[in-house]
């Protein structure tokens, strides 16, 4: 037996004015895309903002459906969204902002498993690293660098001999 630690990395902000203009600016895309979410049978609605390498800025935002299944979250209309769009670029930053109708987030909105694993997929197409910037309706905000830092023990094209 050989008991393993493993050691993740993660910033705290106590608001948007400690964040730089650039991420401040695209914390409030991701905040404007979330009130255009889709969203009647859960109420919780969700942003999210994609910052590419060319500048441009893709939103997205939840997406819901009478069907459950069929629903797709905020992270992966804006990131299917951006690739489709500009598939050339790499994904610099996505910000992701959770905005329930009816309460607070007691933190930033952490996103699902599904989410993760798809900007993992991109982040090994771009070679490059994802900023993640998680917040919402609490205040609060999180920044993760890579994501190793968000998605431990990874299942990715690596693992496919590609
Ligand atoms: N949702 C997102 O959009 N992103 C996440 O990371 C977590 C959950 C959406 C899916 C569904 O429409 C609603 O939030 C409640 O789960």
């Amino acid at each position: 037996m050989n008991r393993q630690t493993l050691q993740i990395h993660y910033t705290l902000f106590n608001n948007a004015k400690e964040l730089s203009e650039q991420d401040s600016l695209l914390l409030d895309k991701a905040r404007q895309a979330s009130e255009n979410a889709y969203a009647p049978y859960s109420d919780f609605r969700v942003g999210a903002a994609v910052l590419l390498d060319n500048n441009i800025i893709v939103t997205g935002n939840n997406q819901e459906n009478a069907s459950y299944p069929q629903g797709l979250c905020a992270e992966r209309v804006a990131l299917f969204s951006a690739m489709s769009q500009y598939p050339e670029q790499k994904i610099l930053t996505i910000a992701v902002y959770g905005n329930p109708k009816h309460f607070e987030l007691e933190h930033y909105l952490s996103p699902c498993g599904g989410c993760r694993q798809v900007m993992l997929e991109y982040e090994v197409k771009g070679k490059q690293k994802i900023r993640v910037l998680l917040a919402g309706n609490s205040g609060k905000i999180m920044m993760i660098q890579g994501m190793d830092n968000l998605l431990p023990f990874q299942f990715s094209s690596k693992d496919m001999n590609m």
